[in-house]
């Protein structure tokens, strides 16, 4: 067994990202900056956006925080979005996920500029995604992309099963495995909570990758020997055990499955630690300007168009 460090690896990526960020400020341009928005004070969100905040000093970019009470309507994060759109310093902004049951997910993913949207969440990239056109990639795909490039995974016509069709990883994951692409090129099977037999399906996995958001469901009987197996999951699991009084656990029983598999990701220290690595990577291709997607209007048509590739 082999770990998939993702320790390692993001602090590979953030040192050829602080080299390129002082190349581009010595060079005359200003820090990339990213804003991010937290609604309420989910645990878990909170820390996660810190994260994401204290990666951007550690490279070298600006960021802002912007922290709105749970109860804030839907107009006013709607402003927010607005002046985060309109804001020339700002190259590229999130708002973290989930928002509170009363605001409306899907609207303020689409009220985010595509050319800011460096989550890759908004329906024009994660459409062009899919037909492999310059865009944004989702953060959390994009870091476990990053991962087997760095290991040099072997991806092309391997059996990849993914656990889970979320916007934010599943889904847009099967879509990346099965692009022609390295890392890619793969033959993928998506799983999720209607699939009968799940285990049919898991035990035919070159690579599992499990990101359903339950603690430790994967289990030794349910992955092949020699697999490679990608934990995206992280829930608190009550421990007294722990000064904190939890403990963090992937999707995967990593104890029993470990040693099976011919790598795997640890929880924490794996998949999370490369999500923030992808969404500095979009950040810094916002704040240079390498995918420009514009509104304009052809015939009074609203259309997007992309200036340039990347
Ligand atoms: N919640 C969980 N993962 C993410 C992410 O990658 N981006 C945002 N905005 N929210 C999340």
């Amino acid at each position: 067994m082999n770990l998939l460090d993702g320790k390692l690896v993001s602090e590979h990526y953030k040192q050829k990202i602080k080299t390129e960020v002082a190349q581009w400020v010595a060079n005359g341009n200003k820090p990339p900056h990213l804003a991010a928005v937290i609604v309420g004070n989910d645990g878990a969100s909170e820390a996660y956006v810190a994260n994401k905040v204290k990666t951007c000093a550690a490279v070298g970019f600006n960021s802002t925080l912007i922290r709105l009470p749970a109860d804030t309507t839907q107009a006013h994060l709607n402003d927010t979005i607005d002046s985060l759109n309109d804001n020339k310093d700002i190259d590229g902004f999130i708002v973290q996920m989930p928002l509170p049951p009363h605001l409306d997910s899907i609207s303020v993913t689409e009220r985010i500029k595509p050319s800011k949207d460096v989550d890759g969440f908004h329906p024009i990239n994660m459409g062009r995604m899919m037909l492999s056109q310059p865009c944004y990639l989702p953060a959390t795909p994009k870091g476990i992309l990053l991962l087997l490039e760095y290991y040099k995974i072997e991806t092309k016509g391997k059996h990849c099963v993914v656990i889970g069709r979320s916007n934010i990883v599943g889904s847009p994951m099967t879509m990346l495995m099965s692009r022609k692409a390295n890392p890619g090129n793969a033959t993928v099977t998506i799983c999720h909570s209607g699939t009968t037999n799940l285990k049919h399906f898991t035990l035919q996995a070159d690579i599992l990758i499990a990101a359903l958001g339950q603690a430790e469901f994967v289990k030794e009987d349910m992955v092949k020997h020699g697999a490679v197996v990608i934990d995206v999951g992280i829930t608190r699991v009550d421990d007294n055990t722990n000064a904190r009084g939890y403990r963090l656990a992937g999707d995967v029983a990593f104890n029993e499955v470990a040693p099976l598999s011919s790598y795997i990701t640890p929880v924490p220290g794996g998949v999370g630690l490369m999500t923030v690595v992808g969404l500095l990577l979009n950040t810094l291709a916002a704040a240079k300007k390498k995918c420009i997607i514009k509104r304009i209007k052809i015939n009074k048509i609203k259309l997007y168009d992309f200036k340039k590739n990347y």
